[in-house]
């Protein structure tokens, strides 16, 4: 069967074969691949930088983001029958420690886990794939055209469930009100699908949710944020003599956008007792000058938390596709607009560069 493939540290990417994967225990699912998502882990991937081959192999199948169809399944399965749609998560665990015994390898302690398509194991962007059933999520049949953001919402509902959680342990207006987002001032900052997503997810919590970018307002991120109901801030607004306070201050912060700078500016615009969630993984060395007093100054006095979240568990992932089912309900056919741009699996190069400001999520097709 085809497949995209990368050869780690090189930008050799290219369209391989590998062999159809088959169902091997009673536990295993067998996916035909529909189509896959394009993130800018994989564009890293495929520019050279952070990627794992399988052992054994000198390449590595891309692709992380998956969206399929049940064509097998093993004799233990309940979750799927053949017919029906699902995605398989990423992260797969250490085998040595709590939280991987757990099913929860986004926690995992050792850092020794593997991740489909980027760190050790092939990836999705192929015709058929298979795993075991504790890493399916079932995607009911509405969900068709949007299922393949399960993935990149995930992240999103992980970051911010951690960020509510944290504020039920500590605040002491929390412990009543599971509702306690609605009404709450968030920003997020990086209007791409995680921050998009990301304010999906706190609209549909009736948060007051504002979007921090860099695009024209009349361009698709900055649209459809305020489509869903949210406030759009051009960052080019916000310099020295404007700083990000003058839209206020934020109880929940949701970082989307790996820029260093940013990730430190915007503790300035979080709230007394407010959490800041952060998911941009920053590439680059050069060193930041920053005032270090100053930040744990303020993250003292004003009883802050900024928490770190990465990958996301199965339960996050059915969170996603649970949140897009509320979505498809609230806003019809909203979410779909988020897949701005779809190519045939054999176009791989140009679906792998950037395609100006009104891109959102870029998808290959591999069974439309
Ligand atoms: C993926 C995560 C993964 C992370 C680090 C992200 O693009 O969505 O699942 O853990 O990259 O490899």
């Amino acid at each position: 069967m085809k497949a995209i493939a990368v050869v780690p540290g090189t930008r050799d990417v290219r369209l391989v074969d590998r062999p159809e994967p088959s169902i091997a225990a009673p536990d295993e699912i067998k996916l035909r691949v529909v189509r896959v998502g394009i993130c800018g882990t994989d564009r890293e991937e495929a520019a050279g930088s952070r990627a794992k081959a399988p052992p054994a192999h000198k390449d590595l199948v891309l692709g992380h983001e998956m969206f399929g169809q049940v064509v097998e399944v093993g004799r233990a399965v309940t979750l799927v029958k053949p017919g029906d749609h699902a995605v398989f998560t990423v992260r797969r665990g250490c085998g040595a420690c709590r939280p991987c015994a757990m099913n929860r390898s986004d926690m995992c302690r050792t850092g020794q886990y593997s991740e489909r398509g980027i760190w050790g194991l092939d990836g999705y962007q192929t015709e058929f794939v298979v795993d075991r059933e504790p890493f399916a999520v079932r995607v009911a049949p509405e969900l068709a055209q949007v299922g393949v953001l399960a993935e990149p919402f995930s992240i999103a509902e992980k970051a911010i469930s951690e960020a509510v959680h944290l504020q039920l342990t500590r605040l002491p207006d929390m412990a009543t009100s599971l509702d306690w987002l609605s009404g709450k001032r968030c920003l997020v900052a990086g209007l791409g699908p995680i921050g998009l997503l990301a304010a999906l997810s706190l609209r549909l919590r009736h948060a007051d949710v504002w979007g921090l970018d860099v695009a024209d307002a009349d361009t698709a991120r900055p649209r459809w944020l305020t489509l869903i109901g949210g406030h759009y801030v051009d960052g080019r607004q916000v310099t020295p003599q404007h700083p990000i306070e003058q839209f206020g201050t934020f109880d929940v912060i949701v970082e989307a956008t790996g820029i260093a700078p940013l990730q430190f500016n915007l503790l300035d615009a979080l709230a007394q007792n407010g959490v800041y969630a952060v998911t941009g993984i920053a590439a680059g060395d050069r060193p930041l000058n920053v005032d270090g007093a100053k930040i744990m100054r303020q993250l003292v006095l004003q009883n802050q938390v900024i928490v770190g979240s990465v990958n996301a568990s199965r339960d996050h992932f059915q969170l996603a596709v649970d949140d897009l089912l509320l979505a498809e309900q609230r806003w019809p056919h909203r979410v779909a607009d988020l897949i701005t741009h779809r190519h045939p699996y054999a176009d791989f190069d140009a679906a792998f560069q950037h395609h100006g400001s009104d891109e959102i999520k870029v998808v290959l097709e591999w069974a439309a």
